[in-house]
């Protein structure tokens, strides 16, 4: 089965990509490299031994998507391209919504004109907003807080306008939580562009002596230590939820979301506790107020993608850190792209 990575040459896409190359399917990548190097794909390939076709092109270039569908003709898409930082995105919302949502259409289009139905859709658990209600399930109501987590409500709710008119499509929309850390061979990991916005991303460059302290944003939330509480998922797990959801797919119309956590929620000094010990280091940190638009707590009830996709995240959150810095280690400056 040849599956096309839309965006697989960026820090999901790209460990994806190597998941489903150990398993067997055949791979191609359709990237623009606006966040992305090709570098992640030439070690993914030295990695299987495999290839992976990379086709530099924008997704939402409809005649460049036609070229790559002509010359692949894929029996899937993964869909990873978009922009993701929340802060750009409140000061550029238009620059979000047009490629966000302008590549889930073309795609969408195009896989029509080349009778490819599925479908795998990377939404986010940004979709659930200011939802309180933990763990969250899937059928709790989506609400947006930032341009970027719109564009993410409207790309799955066009998605399941389609399948609702179209019977041969299987959309499988999946609402990743937080993904931290690297492949365990530290060859591919993040490689964030400037400062990272991210916590795990961000400790590593305090760790490698990039930055001089992380700021703990806040530490008088409602939670067991104050600070906030997330649901981190080793990236590989992740990777691994897109092969049993493509497996779903092949048997299953329609457009159907899940949650890809673990269903536990770990708070900011978890984290950097966990990061010292697995790494034997020291996180110099400062508490600072809160961040503008962050929740106190937010998890995921993964038990829908336990039972239908079969799947469940393994690793843990030592796993997690030790990845994450063995990535950092080996590669100061990422990919150096
Ligand atoms: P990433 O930036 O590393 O990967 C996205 C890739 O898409 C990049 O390689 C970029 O060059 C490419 N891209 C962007 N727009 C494109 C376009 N129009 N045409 C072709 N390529 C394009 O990000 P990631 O962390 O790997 O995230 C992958 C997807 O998962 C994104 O859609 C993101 O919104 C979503 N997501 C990520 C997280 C996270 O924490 N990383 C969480 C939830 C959801
Ligand atoms: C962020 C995005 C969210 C996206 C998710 C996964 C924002 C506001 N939200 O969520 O849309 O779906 O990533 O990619 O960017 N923290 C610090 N110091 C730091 C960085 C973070 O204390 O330097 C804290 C945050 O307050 C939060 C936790 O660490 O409690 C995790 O933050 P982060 O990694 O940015 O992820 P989210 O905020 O969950």
């Amino acid at each position: 089965m040849k599956i096309l990575l839309a965006g697989g040459a960026g820090y999901i896409g790209s460990h994806t990509a190597l998941c489903l190359l150990e398993k067997g399917y055949d791979v191609v990548v359709m990237d623009n490299l606006l966040n992305a190097s090709p570098e992640a794909l030439r070690r993914v390939e030295k990695m299987t031994g495999k290839q992976v076709a990379l086709e530099v092109g924008d997704c939402c270039d409809i005649a460049r998507t036609r070229e790559v569908f002509a010359a692949h003709k894929p029996d899937a898409v993964i869909h990873f391209a978009g922009l993701k930082a929340v802060g750009e995105s409140v000061a550029k919302p238009l620059y979000y919504y047009q490629n966000n949502l302008i590549a889930t259409m073309t795609l969408c289009q195009v896989m029509k004109e080349y009778d490819c139905n599925i479908l795998v859709f990377s939404s986010s658990a940004t979709v659930y907003g200011l939802a309180t209600e933990m763990p969250l399930r899937e059928t709790v109501p989506t609400g947006g807080t930032n341009p970027y987590a719109w564009t993410k409500i409207m790309s799955e709710q066009i998605l399941q306008d389609v399948a609702k008119t179209d019977d041969s499509r299987s959309f499988v929309l999946l609402r990743y939580f937080n993904p931290i850390g690297a492949h365990e061979s530290g060859h591919i990991g993040e490689d964030p562009t400037g400062i990272p916005n991210n916590l795990m991303p961000y400790i590593c460059q305090v760790a490698s002596g990039k930055l001089d302290y992380l700021r703990v944003f806040g530490d008088d939330y409602p939670t067991r230590d104050g600070t906030g509480e997330r649901d981190y998922l080793h990236v590989m797990d992740l990777a691994e939820g897109h092969v049993a959801a493509i497996e779903y797919a092949k048997d299953h119309k329609g457009a159907e979301a899940f949650n890809l956590g673990t269903g536990t929620a770990y708070s900011v000094m978890d984290i950097v506790k966990n990061f010292e010990k697995a790494n034997d280091l020291t996180i110099p940190y400062q508490v600072t107020p809160r961040r503008p638009g962050d929740i106190a707590v937010c998890y995921a009830d993964p038990s829908k993608a336990r039972e239908l996709l079969g799947w469940e995240a393994k690793r843990d959150l030592y796993t997690m850190c030790r990845d994450a810095w063995n990535w950092q280690k080996q590669n100061p400056r990422g990919y150096e792209k």
